[in-house]
């Protein structure tokens, strides 16, 4: 079974960065590659819009990714809370993460691919995570770490946290199905990895600080015990964007983060999990893309019905406050 993991789309039709050729591309290249499996951990749009989620939801289809056996999606923290805009938009952010309804988002991401659901051999209690569902000789576990927002802990609503109620579940799910597959391999949006601070005190190395306070997954210890205890073969994320991958515990984890958006390197990325019997392998695949192909494309987004009325006259993004 070949597996593609890819993360962190951000699919923004509304500003001028959309992503859509990008993603195309992608899409193109796991179809070419004849990828049995495609997940996708998160950060599906960027801007949490339902009329972005179906666009995506409808490209996947084109390329057959819209059944159980062929995609698994988990939700990422933009894909409930939407994310920072423009400049202005950093006064407005905390009312709109207070009035978003967490459940109504999670089930709405749900709906527009419950086809991908089919199959789950378990639907966490409370909004469907955790889920879990067994493709031939493989355990997949979707996990929901977007932690709730909240003003003091989660000012930007991109920290992460997997609840205590989830974190059992998880329990139920690897106690009950490991021993009758060969593979486990976890989907959840949040890293493990440590961001690097910064001791400059110019406002990148200042905000390089913030953004590690910003983007922590709350209790991740206890997950990596739980991983470890059960033997589980992958840890698939993304939510930092960048690509790579490590090890920590003696567990191997991959982050798709740089798949789309990567700040440093002109190439799309996509993770290649290979299994067969007796083993399971990984690559990083780079695909050439050229600046021109980088821009956006009008063109390819004819085919789309796109929203109106809300495309900014200036392209006022604030480059240096993008939270993932
Ligand atoms: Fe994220």
């Amino acid at each position: 079974m070949i597996i593609a993991h890819i993360s962190d789309l951000h699919l923004n039709t509304y500003y001028r960065d959309s992503h859509l050729k990008e993603i195309k591309n992608v899409l193109r290249y796991c179809n070419d590659y004849q990828v049995d499996h495609l997940v996708i951990t998160g950060d599906l749009t960027d801007n949490a819009s339902e009329v972005n989620l179906n666009m995506l939801q409808k490209l996947l289809a084109k390329y057959r990714f819209d059944n159980a056996d062929k995609l698994s999606v988990i939700v990422g923290n933009h894909d409930i809370f939407g994310g920072l805009q423009k400049a202005e938009d950093i006064f407005s952010f905390p009312e709109r993460c207070r009035k978003t309804d967490y459940d109504f988002k999670i089930k709405n991401f749900h709906n527009i691919f419950a086809k991908t659901f089919d199959n789950c051999v378990y639907l966490g209690e409370r909004n469907s995570y955790p889920y879990a569902k067994i493709i031939d000789d493989v355990l997949f576990i979707g996990i929901n770490s977007n932690a709730e927002y909240t003003t003091l802990s989660n000012p930007f609503a991109s920290n992460g946290e997997v609840s205590l109620q989830q974190f059992n579940e998880i329990v139920h799910i690897l106690n009950k199905y490991s021993n009758s597959v060969k593979y486990k391999i976890i989907l959840i949006h949040h890293h493990f990895n440590k961001i690097k601070g910064s001791k400059n005190f110019s406002s990148a190395g200042l905000w390089q600080n913030i953004e590690k306070q910003t983007m922590r997954l709350r209790k991740k210890k206890r997950l990596i015990s739980l991983f470890k205890q059960f033997n589980v073969d992958l840890i698939l994320h993304g939510h930092m964007h960048i690509t790579e991958e490590y090890e920590k515990k003696g567990l191997k984890f991959l982050n798709a983060g740089g798949s789309i958006k990567s700040s440093n390197s002109n190439k799309l990325k996509i993770n290649i999990i290979t299994i067969d019997r007796d083993n399971i392998s990984t690559e990083i695949k780079r695909i050439p893309i050229t600046k021109s192909e980088r821009e956006e494309n009008l063109d390819s987004l004819k085919q789309f019905e796109l929203p109106t009325g809300n495309i900014p006259n200036e392209n006022k993004e604030y480059k240096g406050l993008y939270m993932r």
